[in-house]
């Protein structure tokens, strides 16, 4: 089985306040990307990556890769306006004979070869997908313009998905072809009717968005 992973690092990451993508953010002495990437480099589970770096930042991105040794890394492309469009350009990459495709935020730098394989287990099973997820722990309101909360919505069955995110190669080529935007993959396999699973999560495979999640994820390390 060949499993190949997009690991999109395509987002501008402006709540962090700094002047580069979030990708190049600093964690410890390293950018943020060298984290993911080491570990997808040494998942045993992981056959092939392809990057999508921000625009303009591919020269980087692939020096980054070769400074790690990162050999699985087998093409590096600018990403989109949006993360479908990021994830797009990246399954462009992905040869006609790959059997998996994992995808993964380089935003969450703690992915681990354990979430990986509870991710990969179900297609096996005949998913179309699989996602790690972690149930709802806090109270939910919706709340309007002005502030004033409109609706409790019952948490019961709700959870908060994260990446990696698994589906077989052929049923993702074919979700991502047929338009649209969402905010993770699985929405996109979703709304052609395909069954994902949810898988336990991690919470260390928290996403970074500000400096304190940086500060977080260094200490988690
Ligand atoms: O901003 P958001 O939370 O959607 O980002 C999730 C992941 O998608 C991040 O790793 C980010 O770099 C990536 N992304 C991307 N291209 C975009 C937007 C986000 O690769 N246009």
């Amino acid at each position: 089985m060949s499993v190949w992973a997009i690991l999109v690092a395509a987002g501008r990451g402006e709540r962090l306040g700094l002047d580069q993508p979030k990708a190049f953010a600093k964690l410890g002495e390293d950018p943020l990307l060298a984290e993911p990437l080491r570990r997808l480099e040494e998942s045993s589970w992981v056959d092939a990556i392809v990057l999508v770096a921000p625009p303009g930042w591919e020269e980087p991105a692939i020096l980054l890769t070769e400074e790690l040794g990162c050999g699985k890394v087998n093409a590096c492309v600018p990403g989109g306006e949006t993360r479908a469009d990021s994830v797009r350009a990246g399954m462009a990459e992905v040869p006609a004979d790959a059997v998996v495709v994992l995808v993964h935020d380089a935003a969450r730098p703690l992915v681990t070869d354990a979430v990986i394989e509870r991710v990969l287990a179900p297609l096996s099973e005949g998913w179309d997908g699989a996602v790690p997820g972690l149930p709802v722990a806090d109270t939910l309101k919706r709340v309007g313009p002005d502030g004033t909360i409109t609706e409790t919505v019952p948490r019961e069955g709700l959870y908060g998905v994260q990446t990696p995110q698994a589906f077989p190669a052929d049923v993702l080529r074919a979700a991502l072809a047929a338009g649209g935007d969402a905010t993770d993959c699985a929405a996109l396999v979703e709304a052609r009717g395909g069954r994902v699973t949810v898988v336990p999560g991690d919470p260390q495979l928290l996403k970074v968005t500000t400096a304190d999640d940086l500060a977080k994820i260094a200490a988690w390390r």
